[in-house]
């Protein structure tokens, strides 16, 4: 099947340079958005190939970018950001894109801020991304050489400015409006909306933030067509994805395949099946803050739609597996420490509950747990639901807990009963 977004890479791992990227096509979606479409049309297209956008909670793309006020006299500046912050434990497909071609988040961004008459744009990367980093630092000084960036781009009159932001490093700073604050100088919680970053984000000012693999997409849909682009997925959800496995498995990585490719089919032929000595348990489908699934939802296909449905959530589309011989308890002590540390402590239920829910699970992992300590655990995901706090950080950090409570409760009550890890 047809790689756009990974297909002209090299086997080496290094970055295409801007001759080699060139070579392969590279900026011809520039030139002909610049030279045969309005920003309308690119608005259009994008709605046209269903793309939707690869940050987690696949809001449709086109539609994000038409509530951005439009006409040719809006007020300037306005902002584009890619969302390249990827601190979900479990997920490293933007950072593949972005050491691996850097020139196409810089083409799918300049395309992005022509439809949307941005004239200031931002990539926001995540801090231990130190090889990303110096690879996108250098492929857009080439690309201001090249006139791809600056003043009068192509000699078409449209002007960009890209700089790179090197995040502090937090979880956080990922929640788009908490990623407004960061790039402001303060401290990163998020906002509350409305109003949306479209009507009002960096500094106030009109604002798109999207991920840094949707705008890898936008160079193909233009060159190609939106048609095109549909018809490279299995579901009405354009495109490909890049899908990852990590856990006991023959072959962990990343992928680029065809959109709503099945869970079975990426874990069983792309990750190569469970490693010697170990079996399929479960699996979290999209990055940490989602709902385990078990073996009998592996034939559920992995899109936006599909996997709500049986219970979870696409994400960002990178699963981690649980196999047969890894304490449960275990493993979702060790995602709830890490959400207990990162709440950035805005809200009470957030801020005071997920420690609570991390010092019970330790307790009943090291044989402290008492009988009553499950339902505590429940409750607690009740009140960190969606709509008691004031962003999805909360809720998302529960989702693993939840389904863990439901799927592996035998084993939590043997924790209690036995007052000790009955995997050590
Ligand atoms: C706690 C939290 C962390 C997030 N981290 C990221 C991230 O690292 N990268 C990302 O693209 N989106 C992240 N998101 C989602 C963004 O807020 C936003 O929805 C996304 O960047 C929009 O881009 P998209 O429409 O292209 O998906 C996070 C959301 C939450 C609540
Ligand atoms: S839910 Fe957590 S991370 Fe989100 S604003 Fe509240 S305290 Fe901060």
């Amino acid at each position: 099947m047809e790689k756009p977004l990974t297909g002209m890479m090299r086997p080496d791992g290094e970055a295409l340079t801007l001759e080699e990227y060139e070579k392969a096509g590279g900026y011809e979606g520039l030139r002909k958005a610049l030279k045969t479409m309005t920003p309308g049309d690119i608005v259009q297209a994008v709605k046209d190939s269903n793309l939707r956008g690869r940050g987690g909670a696949g809001f449709p793309t086109g539609i994000k970018w038409s509530f951005m006020p439009a006409g040719d006299n809006v007020l300037r500046p306005r902002y584009l950001i890619a969302n390249a912050d990827e601190m979900e434990p479990g997920t490293f497909k933007d950072r593949i894109l972005i050491e691996g071609n850097p020139h196409q988040l810089i083409e799918g961004m300049i395309i992005s801020a022509y439809a949307l008459h941005v004239d200031t744009a931002y990539v926001f990367l995540r801090w231990e991304y130190r090889r990303a980093a110096e690879r996108l630092s250098r492929a857009i000084a080439d690309a201001y050489a090249g006139n791809y960036l600056g003043r009068d781009i192509l000699k078409s009159g449209f002007r960009l400015e890209l700089y790179l932001h090197v995040s502090a490093g937090r979880y956080i700073c990922g929640e788009e409006t908490a990623m407004l604050n960061a790039l402001e100088g303060r401290r990163p919680i998020p906002r509350a909306k409305p109003p949306h970053p479209q009507a009002s984000g960096l500094w106030g000012r009109p604002t798109i933030i999207n991920n840094a693999e949707t705008l890898c997409n936008i160079p193909h849909i233009i060159l190609n067509g939106a048609a095109w682009y549909k018809g490279l997925s299995h579901t009405e959800e354009g495109g490909t994805k890049m899908y990852g496995v990590s856990g006991r498995v023959r072959r962990p990585g990343a992928w680029e395949l065809a959109m709503g490719t099945t869970i079975r089919e990426i874990i069983e032929e792309h990750a190569g099946g469970m490693a010697d000595g170990y079996r399929f348990r479960a699996v979290i489908p999209g990055g940490a803050s989602t709902d385990f699934l078990v073996e009998e939802h592996l034939d559920v296909r992995m899109d936006y739609d599909s996997v709500p449905k049986v219970g979870s959530r696409m994400g960002t589309g990178t699963m981690i597996v649980l196999d047969d011989r890894t304490c449960p308890v275990g493993m979702v002590h060790n995602l709830e420490r890490f959400f207990s540390r990162e709440s950035c402590g805005w809200c009470t239920p957030c801020r005071e509950g997920l420690p609570w829910i991390e010092k019970l699970l330790m307790a009943i992992e090291s044989g402290e747990g008492e009988p009553g300590d499950i339902g505590i655990l429940e409750s607690h995901t009740g009140l960190l639901g969606p709509g008691h706090t004031f962003c999805a950080f909360a809720p998302g950090a529960v989702e693993p807990l939840q389904s863990a409570l439901k799927y592996f409760r035998e084993d939590f009550e043997l924790h209690i009963k036995e007052k000790k890890c009955p995997w050590k």
